[in-house]
């Protein structure tokens, strides 16, 4: 663990314009740095840098964050190695302190296995080019397949002798424990002997996205059916294959540069698409898409084209996997290769270009490809008919965006023949059944604005209130706090001296609100932050959104960006308060009150709710019946509390 001092040293010292100016051309453009996007493709630039905020922001990706973040994101860093990063370019020593001996014991365990890995890596790749024996059967075997050398330097591609010990040999020379060896899945025990797991096989190392070797794949050069075509390692600390990616490392830049990725079966479909000059590939290896690899490849780009060979049954059973894709808002093409090929075969058979070609001429939307699919199986039978519908409808019902939903219900209209009125009608069912039926907007009566003059105010004011979740709520009442906290918009008079008039700010508000009926944010993010201006506020210290943007905590911090950089839907409230930018004192005084009573009105009924069904639980004793009933009692009191206050009794 980097010690929290050093982490706070970078942050300090961290210039984000300097930092992301080594990756991208900035230009000033008044407070602020305006670039075009590494993440996506546009042609008008509208990726912003905020110096003073620390934060970028493109408007036209939505991607935002930190300095950290930034390098996370483009140079595919975990947080620890970009840290490093800074920590070396600005001459910064790095303090490192361990937390739990626990760990130690992981991390140690972590570092001695790749150590393991990369030597072990390191000497397939030495025996394939410098033995007699890899040259002889394992680069032959790589040339008959005809991969070039520069394809198998790039992905570091080896051998493993057909000696059944010859690597275990070498890395207990090497002083590398025996436990070590077996816990990596380089070495099996067998009646108390060890031998390797690979041997007689070409080794295709799998790397993570910095090029840390994690895990190999290694495919048998005998034609013997009763031995498996690839052997994997097993899973280990190292090699997790849901959250594994083969290629990645190699296609990361490219990725990004083309904005697209290329997801294909196997280890060879990689190397030869990357021959040919498609690099933005990687493989699943031949297990199905997790939602981990999905997240991996959605770092780099929305945009995921899939290469499936032309089995009719391979195709079938992945078609829920790109449901999934199409849930976390990916653009997902996929391309269908001629009967029998994969990527590998087929490639082999054109030139670059032809192949290139036929790619992007045959890759179509997947919900089309979807619909076409079925409407020809299900072709002349109503009942399969209804059913592909029911289906199709599920899988638009995962894309979160709207306009393109609406362009699928256009497009399977024409194609099934149904009007978009009953596509839209199901659709917008699926979508319900999804969201638990939050659709209706509720109105909630409160005193008019017009009762607000001057700029003390002693009545809450809201007009009206939508139907938020309380997750919704509670993020409204947290921005307030983050872009509004240190503004002073109350005045009260002291007790002690009623001449002398106090000023409160937002912060001292809010905390003082919640705490007082005990509604501070369930939220572990938000309550963070809610504890910490708690905090802050009784100490009488200013805290401000930018030591949020730069906390160590990657998780605050990033959550904190996207809060502040908009990236979650404005809620009604805040376009109704803020869409003018008025942030004059009686606006903001106004707003609080109103984010404060939505949000304690959203808890109290979230309580009551709670309680309400705990009561109707068979298994509750007499006792508890009685403690939930004064506590719903306790909790009607602050209910008819705050609608006196409201003026009018709203409807909950
Ligand atoms: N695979 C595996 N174990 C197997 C078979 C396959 O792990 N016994 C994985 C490998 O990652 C492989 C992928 O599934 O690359 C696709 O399998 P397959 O299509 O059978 O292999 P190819 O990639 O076509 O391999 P080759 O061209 O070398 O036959
Ligand atoms: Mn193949």
């Amino acid at each position: 663990m980097i010690e929290r001092q050093t982490i706070d040293k970078i942050y300090e010292r961290a210039d984000i314009v300097e930092i992301i100016s080594e990756f991208v051309a900035l230009k000033k453009r008044g407070v602020n740095y305006l670039g075009h996007c590494p993440f996506h493709n546009e042609r008008t630039p509208s990726f912003t840098v905020s110096p003073s905020k620390g934060i970028f922001k493109c408007f036209g990706c939505g991607k935002s964050g930190n300095a950290v973040g930034f390098l996370m994101e483009h140079e595919g860093f975990s947080y620890p190695e970009a840290l490093k990063f800074l920590a070396k370019k600005y001459g910064i020593q790095i303090e490192e302190t361990v937390v739990t001996d626990e760990q130690i014991a992981e991390q140690n365990k972590r570092e001695k296995l790749l150590s393991l890995t990369n030597v072990a890596a390191k000497w397939y790749y030495d025996s394939l080019h410098k033995t007699p024996e890899g040259n002889s059967v394992g680069k032959a075997y790589f040339r008959e397949r005809g991969f070039t050398d520069s394809i198998i330097d790039k992905f570091g591609l080896g051998y493993s002798p057909e000696s059944r010990t010859a690597f275990v040999d070498f890395a207990r020379k090497q002083g590398f424990p025996t436990e070590l060896l077996i816990e990596s899945g380089l070495a099996v025990e067998s009646s108390g002997k060890i031998y390797d797991r690979f041997f007689q096989r070409v080794i295709f190392p799998i790397h993570s996205l910095s090029g840390q070797v994690l895990g190999f794949g290694g495919r048998t050069l005998l034609n013997d059916k009763n031995i498996p075509k690839y052997l994997n390692s097993p899973e280990t600390l190292l090699y997790q294959k849901s959250k594994i990616l083969y290629g990645i490392f190699q296609a990361r830049k490219a990725i990004v540069q083309n904005d697209c990725c290329f997801l294909v079966e196997g280890y060879t479909d990689v190397l030869s698409m990357a021959q040919c000059g498609i690099e933005n590939v990687v493989a699943s290896s031949g297990t199905a898409l997790t939602i981990e690899q999905i997240r991996l490849i959605k770092r780099f780009t929305n945009n995921l084209t899939v290469l499936y060979d032309g089995d009719y049954a391979g195709i079938k059973a992945s078609l829920r996997g790109i449901d999934m894709i199409l849930a976390e808002d990916m653009n997902v093409k996929v391309c269908l290769l001629p009967n029998g090929e994969d990527p590998d075969s087929f490639s082999r058979k054109l030139s670059d270009k032809e192949f290139s070609e036929f790619i992007t001429k045959n890759q179509t939307d997947f919900i089309r490809f979807k619909a076409q699919l079925m409407l020809d199986e299900a072709a002349g039978d109503p009942i399969k008919k209804t059913k592909l519908i029911i289906n199709i409808v599920q899988s638009i019902a995962q894309i979160p965006s709207e306009i393109s939903r609406s362009v699928y219900i256009k497009e399977c209209s024409r194609m099934f023949e149904i009007s978009e009125d009953v596509l839209l009608q199901a659709i917008n069912k699926e979508l319900r059944k999804k969201n638990q039926g939050s659709a209706n907007t509720e109105i909630i009566k409160y005193p008019s604005s017009d009762e607000i003059k001057g700029e003390k105010i002693t009545k809450p004011v809201a007009i009206f209130v939508e139907n938020n979740t309380l997750e919704v709520s509670e993020r409204d009442l947290i921005r307030f706090l983050l872009e509004y906290g240190d503004r002073v918009v109350f005045s009260q008079k002291n007790p002690e001296n009623p001449d002398d008039i106090l000023p409160i700010t937002v912060a001292e508000f809010i905390v003082d609100e919640l705490e007082k009926d005990d509604f501070v944010p369930l939220d572990s993010v938000w309550n963070t932050v809610f504890v910490l201006f708690s905090e802050a506020v009784r100490k009488n210290k200013p805290l401000s959104s930018v030591y949020f943007i730069n906390h160590p905590n990657i998780q605050i911090s990033q959550k904190v960006v996207d809060l502040l950089a908009k990236r979650y839907p404005l809620s009604r409230f805040w376009e109704e308060y803020f869409f003018d930018r008025d942030d004059s004192e009686l606006q903001l005084a106004k707003g609080v009150q109103k984010v404060v009573n939505e949000y304690k009105w959203r808890r109290i009924k979230d309580v009551q709710e709670k309680l309400t069904a705990k009561l109707a639980d068979s298994s509750v004793t007499t006792r508890e019946i009685e403690l939930i009933m004064n506590r719903l009692a306790a909790i009607n009191t602050l209910k008819n509390e705050l609608a006196a206050k409201l003026g009018e009794k709203p409807i909950l």
